[in-house]
């Protein structure tokens, strides 16, 4: 049986697409069953529908504070049947009784290599710290705001000339392909959480694994 994955989004939902779209080959490990928003206007809503995906909104502005949103999306995903759950382009930042909750099940995919560039503007901060390199990381959510252990890099090179939306394509491009990658990597057992570490064919993942693309480089 494939892994039930909720993807749970914000905005236009562009990486939840592809993961769903890469699920759709045949035999993959994972099979999303819930795309999830926190407000109405995610274009990513429409995007899963026209899948066929079920979607449904815990809509941040009812509730009064982070606690009651959390609980509410917490239930929301634990009433989907997700085992694993991907953040995709989510803007809110998450409790730590939260993400305790759903420790080893709870990926994120953030806009730079890190370390570097936690938190916002990352493609600008890249190219005004005169980088040679950029791209992307999924990892496994902490309590440490884009702190967690990095399962998966996209990276490519920064180009002469280059601009936050320039390269900021470029990154989407690796997203769509490391993304679905860690899922399956996930669903099929190959990579595990292990006591707030990764594990990768059973062993300690001692880096971030690398995907460069010619196309996106
Ligand atoms: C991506 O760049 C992702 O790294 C960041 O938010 C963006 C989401 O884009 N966390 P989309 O909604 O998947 O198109």
């Amino acid at each position: 049986m494939p892994m039930p994955v909720a993807v749970v989004i914000s905005g236009r939902g562009s990486n939840m697409e592809a993961i769903a779209r890469a699920s759709l080959s045949a035999g993959s490990p994972y099979k999303i069953v819930r795309v999830i928003a926190d407000r109405e206007t995610a274009g990513g809503l429409a995007r899963a529908a026209a899948l066929g995906i079920p979607t449904s909104v815990v809509p941040v502005k009812q509730f009064a504070d982070r606690a009651s949103f959390d609980a509410a999306l917490a239930a929301e995903l634990e009433g989907s049947g997700a085992k694993l759950v991907a953040l995709a382009g989510f803007m809110r930042i998450l409790s730590s009784e939260f993400v305790q909750r759903f420790e080893g099940r709870l990926l994120n995919i953030h806009p730079s290599l890190l370390p570097l560039y936690k938190g916002l503007d990352t493609h600008a901060r890249a190219l005004a710290a005169g980088d040679s390199h950029h791209g992307a990381s999924v990892h496994f959510v902490t309590a440490e705001l884009d702190g967690g252990p990095v399962i998966m890099q996209g990276r490519l090179r920064i180009r002469p000339g280059d601009t936050p939306d320039s390269v900021s394509a470029r990154v989407h491009t690796l997203e769509h392909i490391i993304y679905p990658h860690v899922c399956n990597l996930i669903a099929s057992g190959r990579v595990e959480w292990r006591a707030g570490s990764v594990l990768f064919d059973g062993a300690p993942l001692a880096a971030p694994l690398i995907e460069e693309s010619d196309a996106a480089a």
